[in-house]
């Protein structure tokens, strides 16, 4: 097996919604349907979890599970609009040791074919402690057209991440 095969690698995706962390929407649909895609591809999913919008909450998960050796990648869903409640971004660069812009460079200009609201979306990237952390926008719509460009790159860049 290559040292970039998506079964390599175990993920963890965290739904970041108000609605959801409070009970009040109870299907995460974008939360299942990045596990769903995420495993088809091979990856190992690990840990899921579900957070209010907010900074002290998102980080202090985004460490725990980065810092816990066990998860090589975690993909987040939500809060990266322009709302007052959407901090996903600045959460994630809170946290990241450095910054990978073109995840949500790359996400954002592919899926302006399919709405001009991708541009809506602040949605980056980084490392934290071997980990790679990507955001993705909250609706399942949009998780599933911007994973699509994610996907493609996503274990070679793990690899890299890893000292490949
Ligand atoms: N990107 C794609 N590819 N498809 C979409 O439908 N929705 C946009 C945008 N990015 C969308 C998208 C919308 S409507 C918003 S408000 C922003 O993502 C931010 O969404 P979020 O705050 O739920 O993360």
């Amino acid at each position: 097996m290559p040292n970039d095969s998506p079964d390599k690698f175990n993920i963890a995706v965290l739904t970041i919604s108000d609605r959801g962390a409070s009970g009040e929407r109870e299907i995460d649909g974008s939360g299942n349907a990045i596990s769903e895609l995420m495993t088809k591809e091979g990856f190992n999913l690990v840990q899921r979890g579900m957070v209010a919008d907010e900074v002290p909450q998102i980080s202090s998960i985004l460490r725990e599970w980065s810092d816990s050796g066990n998860i090589d990648l975690i993909v987040t869903t939500g809060g990266t609009g322009l709302g007052p409640r959407d901090v996903t971004p600045e959460a994630t660069r809170a946290v990241v040791d450095i910054e990978a812009p073109g995840f949500g460079e790359a996400m954002r200009i592919q899926t302006l074919q399919f709405t001009p609201f991708a541009m809506l979306s602040r949605a980056t990237a980084g490392v934290r402690s071997g980990c790679l952390i990507v955001n993705l926008p909250g609706s399942e719509k949009a998780v599933r057209e911007t994973l699509a460009v994610a996907l493609p790159a996503l274990a070679h860049g793990l690899a890299m991440v890893k000292g490949g």
